[in-house]
């Protein structure tokens, strides 16, 4: 018999369209790894309720959204199991019962959470579920007993709140019920908006994996490079310069990026001729992404999303059966 998989759980808050900044961080990785690991990719539409409760018809449409880009970014409904969150009771359950191990002061210090609060305006009135996802990752994780969690590094306290929740309740056990996961860090740097802030929804400073030709010359117009970068002979910065974040995560020929990194650096490049060579290169990452999505079924979602749940949930159940022996309940 061949060796077993390695187990993955990945996910996604369906917020809103995916960008090539999941696309570089996350997309491509997973397109990798499913060949090779059993990958469950959770959509985190519990999770997006979190901060979005205002928005949660936002978030019920942007779960088929969500999965449309799986697909056309050619995640395999067959290699994959795609669950919605929300049809997986067992994660609210488990959750339930990790909050009983998990104090306060440690929610309240997990970083990204912190960063998150601020970023939001929660300060007065940060909604509990908010304060509790760490836990609710945890349940997602521990769910499919996942030993590798594909993530950017602002996902590592998550990691680290959920080994410390599986060691407690492996201790509860007296044996190991759980396995300790390990994040798989995306070899790219997170990729910046194309103002040079943190690429976020909110700032509408990402590109869409559903943008067309036109929206992405139009954005890579838009793109910071230097401002002190004036005439095409003065030298430039490379470092904090969009246009070369994003030529050094999608180029093909990485080795012409870094000659034109140092005629950058030295002058003699301007910035038009730079900006149509990496719209060329952006259009060639999504235009196979576009023409697939047109050509995709919406009905077919719904039974991917079937399907994948209920594998997940088979498993699920299992964990939750030893969760809930750890803490004496009586199975159900
Ligand atoms: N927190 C992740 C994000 O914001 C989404 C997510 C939910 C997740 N559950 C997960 C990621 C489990 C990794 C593992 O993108």
């Amino acid at each position: 018999m061949p060796p077993a998989r390695e187990v993955i759980l990945t996910g996604d808050r369906p917020t809103g369209p995916l960008h090539l900044g999941h696309y570089a961080g996350s997309l491509r990785s997973r397109i990798a790894l499913q060949a090779t690991h059993d990958q469950t990719i959770l959509v985190a539409d519990l999770q997006a309720l979190t901060d979005n409760s205002g928005r949660a018809a936002d978030v019920h449409r942007n779960v088929t959204e969500i999965v449309l880009d799986y697909l056309a970014v050619g995640l395999d409904p067959e290699l994959n199991t795609i669950a919605l969150q929300s049809a997986m009771p067992e994660l609210s359950e488990l959750t339930m019962l990790y909050l009983n191990v998990v104090t306060l002061a440690r929610l309240e210090r997990n970083p990204t959470v912190r960063a998150e609060i601020t970023a939001r305006g929660f300060e007065r009135d940060i909604p509990a579920g908010f304060l509790c996802y760490p836990v609710s990752q945890a349940a997602d994780i521990t769910a499919v007993r996942a030993t590798l969690v594909p993530v950017g590094d602002d996902q590592l306290p998550m990691i680290e709140q959920t080994n410390a929740i599986v060691r407690r309740l492996n201790a509860l056990a007296s044996r190991s019920i759980l396995p300790e996961c390990r994040p798989l860090l995306s070899p790219v740097p997170r990729l910046p908006g194309v103002d040079g802030r943190k690429a976020s929804k909110s700032f509408g400073n990402a590109i869409p994996l559903s943008a067309s030709a036109d929206d992405i010359r139009a954005a890579v117009r838009e793109m910071y490079t230097d401002p002190l970068h004036v005439r095409v002979t003065d030298p430039g910065h490379v470092e904090g310069n969009v246009v070369f974040a994003y030529l050094r995560a999608f180029d093909p020929d990485q080795a012409a990026v870094a000659e034109l990194e140092a005629l950058y650096r030295r002058g003699g490049l301007g910035d038009v001729t730079l900006k149509n060579r990496l719209a060329d290169v952006l259009e060639s990452v999504i235009a196979p992404i576009r023409e697939r999505r047109a050509r995709l079924d919406r009905d077919a979602v719904a039974p991917i999303l079937r399907r994948g749940t209920e594998r997940a949930r088979g498993r699920a159940q299992s964990v939750l059966a030893d969760v809930r022996a750890a803490f004496s309940l009586a199975p159900v």
